[in-house]
């Protein structure tokens, strides 16, 4: 038995103001289902990967709202793990169908992020650190950029190492017509873009933003096109930053990460294509180490000298990634598992990455307490 993605469906990222949760989490999941050809009613679970609707709307109980938008009655669970919800939704579904207790399995990321100020939604992102960090008045900017700086200080990276990320996730979000930044950008803009945290500027950091993202895993004997999920592993570490021995790696992702490779029997040079978890420009360098792309301390110039923008020989973040394509935190894991779908496919129309066979999705939570890594293949 197999599990593939048979179904998925998407909203546009962004500043959706006319559209509620509930028109997000229809429009996502009405189309993973057609597309899976399943009906409703063979739904076995839903997992609805969310962060923040109940520090900021007061509404909980999310599995339920998306099996009445459905019209079904079969069991629903709502996963919170920060901005890796997404990616943990998606591990436990794949685990529910290895349970045998499920053949099909929704999981759908939604969250409505622009119908209040930055700073209510900053505070509630701040959930996902530890009660010190809170206390220090610090923010997921300020988290980060103590990371960039740490990282440029012991391995030399540049200001300009970290704003070639932006470009590159900017031009190949210029590719993609569900991203909420379609503009193109040069490094100078990044540089010369508003201080958000030294050395991050506003082109350094994801949005805020509305979306949602479903897909249908089930259980198959033959995969019939669908990508196969080959791997699926989470990890964990302290949800603080300063509790870490090292801020320059995620040791999360590097442990997910070499228990997928064990479960899909392949090693990092395999991996055709990657959407990484580049919630600021510095988390996509550290990604590209943790995930044994790229020697330690050499992330930057991994993606500086051109080798993950698309026509290189590991391309990352097609979608535009966090950064360019929004990051409606519940929904960015499966956005990911749905980007590397299409380019599996064959489906990525302009930001197609030529015969990719084996792809990579990282997500990770806070400053990386969470790390979710799958693999897919076809
Ligand atoms: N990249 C590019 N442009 C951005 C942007 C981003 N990340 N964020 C906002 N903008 C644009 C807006 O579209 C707007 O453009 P306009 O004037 O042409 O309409 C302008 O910049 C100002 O937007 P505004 O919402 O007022 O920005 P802000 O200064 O209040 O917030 C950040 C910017 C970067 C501080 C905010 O987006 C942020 O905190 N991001 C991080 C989110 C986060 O921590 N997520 C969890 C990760 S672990």
């Amino acid at each position: 038995m197999k599990v593939a993605v048979i179904g998925t469906g998407i909203t546009k990222f962004g500043e959706l103001w006319d559209k509620s949760f509930y028109d997000l989490a229809e429009e996502a999941a009405s189309h993973a289902i057609l597309e899976s050809k399943i009906e409703p009613g063979q739904i076995d679970a839903v997992f609805c990967a969310n962060m923040l609707s109940g520090n900021l709307t007061g509404q909980n109980h999310l599995g339920a709202q998306v099996t009445s938008i459905l019209k079904i009655h079969c069991p629903a669970y709502t996963i919170e793990a920060a901005c890796a919800s997404g990616g943990v939704a998606t591990n436990l579904a794949y685990l529910s169908i290895l349970s045998g207790k499920a053949k099909n399995v929704l999981v759908i990321g939604v969250e409505k992020m622009t119908d209040f100020t930055n700073a209510e939604v900053a505070s509630g992102l701040m959930g996902a650190a530890s009660e010190d960090e809170r206390q220090a008045g610090l923010t997921f900017p300020g988290l980060y950029a103590l990371m960039a700086n740490a990282h440029m200080q012991k391995f030399k990276t540049t200001r300009r190492d970290l704003a070639n990320v932006a470009v590159k996730n900017h031009y190949h979000g210029s590719l993609n017509e569900n991203a909420q930044f379609q503009n193109r950008i040069t490094i100078e803009k990044v540089l010369e873009s508003p201080p958000v945290a030294t050395p991050l500027t506003l082109f350094d950091c994801s949005p805020m933003s509305d979306g949602a993202a479903a897909i249908i895993l089930s259980a198959v004997e033959n995969t019939n096109n669908s990508p196969q999920i080959t791997a699926s592993a989470v990890a964990t570490d302290t949800v603080g930053l300063a509790k870490r021995k090292s801020i320059t790696e995620i040791l999360a992702t590097k442990i997910a990460a070499q228990n997928a490779y064990k479960q899909a029997g392949i090693t990092p040079a395999d991996i055709n294509v990657a959407e990484v978890h580049d919630c600021f420009t510095i988390a996509e360098i550290i990604a590209m180490e943790d995930l044994g792309f790229c020697p330690k301390g050499r992330g930057g110039k991994y993606i500086s000298n051109g080798s993950t923008k698309l026509g290189g020989s590991k391309p990352i973040n097609t979608s535009g990634g966090l950064k360019a394509c929004g990051h409606p935190v519940g929904a960015t894991g499966i956005k990911q598992i749905i980007e590397i779908t299409k380019q599996l496919k064959g489906e990525a129309e302009k930001r197609q990455v030529k015969s990719a066979k084996i792809g990579l999705a990282h997500n990770i939570g806070g400053s990386g307490a969470t790390a979710a890594v799958h693999i897919l293949q076809i």
